[in-house]
């Protein structure tokens, strides 16, 4: 019987360069840069999924002849490797043959092996997968995976399961008119706007529960915060004693995130100078109090909702205040907050919810959820619902709930801040708006 080892063929990565010295290995990649440097010598840099390799070719003492090589060409070159500072990861790799696995039939629309990433946002989107090949681009999304595993995993550390839920489905969660119809062979359904119902639903059945999945939002705008398909990060417990163990759920895996993201992707983090945030405790304020604040800068038209420049005032206040880059605004208007928020028993104009903002940008909604049936059926029947369309989302109050909640974390626009990015559309692989459905 055949085998595969991984390193049946000594195969290497970039990474791992270092620890081939004085031994012939291969390499695979695409052509990044081809560099003359006089005296018959070249260097090819070679990209692969990892990162840059230098490699070496005098051409005098070889029968390799250059010219038939150009950028993008993707490449297995076998050669020695052997220590150099002065190249990526301290070593390269001395050229003894080329072999050429694919050869690149078009000039590229626009140079990807400059250190800095020139490329407007609209040619950036219609090349993605040229312009996801650049450095600083693919830096980007090494370190939003490692922002979802590490979602996941904080939350596996401290028992949550995970769970995989429908994305057709027979309702919007989250009210509105922003959900897209899907013809259902005879009937019509809904593309889930969040996992809201059936994270729920699974609190009865585990407790914890946990979700990084695509949810659809039918914004008929195009803006920079806005996406019509993103990554939900979700979570859901039970039971609780009060919202606010929703947010210390939040502060914790968020300064899970920050401290472990350097070990997974330290390179790239330097690469994008990002400036890692320093999370503590997280301040909190009421939304009646943050109004006050923002109208002391300016006059408040509509006090249900924060709009961005209100965002913005309220977390510069809080950081010259605090220091804290992140504040949890609390007690959103009830009639913003979905049929299945929790109100306040002191005050029903008022959910027991939170907004969390992070440098002047909302990035999660959160809050205790009804767990009576008979607070949520007539909850449901004051917004106009009605509740026979509701009948297998309720079966969790008819049958028992624990006090529970939740919150929504969208990837993207944690990412775009943590990377000061200036549009979400920079923090999505292929982007998905109102102008926007290809690559
Ligand atoms: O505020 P949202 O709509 O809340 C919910 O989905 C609730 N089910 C959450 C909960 O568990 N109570 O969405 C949650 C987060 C937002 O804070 C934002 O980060 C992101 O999802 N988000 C979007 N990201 C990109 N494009 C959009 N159109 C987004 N809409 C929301
Ligand atoms: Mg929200």
């Amino acid at each position: 019987m055949k085998t595969v080892s991984a390193n049946q063929h000594l195969n290497v990565h970039a990474c791992s360069l270092n620890e081939y010295d004085r031994q012939k290995i291969t390499i695979s990649g695409a052509i990044y840069r081809i560099r003359k440097l006089g005296g018959g010598l070249f260097f090819i840099v070679i990209r692969d999924g990892e990162s840059l390799i230098q490699c070496k070719l005098e051409s005098n003492e070889s029968i390799i002849s250059i010219e038939e090589y150009s950028e993008g060409d993707y490449v297995s070159i076998t050669g020695i490797c052997q220590k150099e500072n002065r190249a990526p990861h301290g070593a390269e790799i001395k050229v003894q043959s080329i072999e050429i696995l694919s050869k690149s039939t078009e000039e590229m629309p626009f140079s990807i092996n400059q250190k800095l990433f020139e490329v407007g946002l609209d040619s950036n989107l219609n090349f993605r997968p040229i312009s996801l090949r650049h450095p600083k681009q693919r830096a980007i999304f090494a370190i939003q995976s490692a922002i979802s595993m590490l979602f996941r995993q904080g939350l596996s550390l401290i028992d949550f399961t995970e769970i995989h839920t429908p994305k057709l489905v027979f309702a919007g969660a989250e009210g509105g008119a922003n959900v897209f119809k899907v013809k259902y062979f005879e009937r019509e359904l809904f593309l889930a706007q969040s996992p809201q119902f059936y994270k729920q639903m699974m609190v009865g059945v585990f407790g914890k529960v946990m979700e990084v999945g695509p949810v659809f939002r039918a914004e008929p705008h195009e803006t920079s915060r806005h996406l019509n398909e993103y990554t939900s990060m979700d979570l859901e417990v039970g039971p609780i004693k009060s919202f606010e163990d929703i947010m210390e759920i939040e502060t914790y895996l968020l300064r899970y995130i920050f401290e472990e993201l350097p070990k997974f992707c330290s390179a790239e983090l330097k690469l994008l100078e990002v400036s890692m945030p320093q999370i503590n405790n997280i301040p909190i304020i009421k939304m009646s109090e943050a109004l006050e604040i923002i109208s002391k800068n300016r006059k408040i038209k509509d006090r249900s909702d924060l709009d961005p420049q209100g965002e913005q005032i309220i977390c510069q206040y809080i950081f010259k205040e605090t220091g804290s880059e992140f504040v949890f605004v609390t007690h959103y208007p009830t009639i913003k907050r979905p049929v299945y928020a929790m109100e306040d028993p002191e005050n029903n104009e008022v959910t027991l919810s939170f907004d969390l903002l992070f440098r002047g940008l909302e990035i999660t909604t959160g809050g205790q959820r009804i767990h009576d049936y008979k607070m949520q059926v007539e909850k449901m029947k004051r917004l106009g619902y009605n509740p026979d369309d509701f009948v297998s989302y309720l079966q969790i109050h008819k049958y028992g709930m624990p006090p529970h909640g939740g919150f929504g974390l969208g990837l993207e626009r944690l990412t775009m801040q943590l990377l000061n990015l200036s549009s979400i559309k920079e923090a999505c692989l292929f982007p998905r708006t109102i102008n926007r459905i290809t690559p």
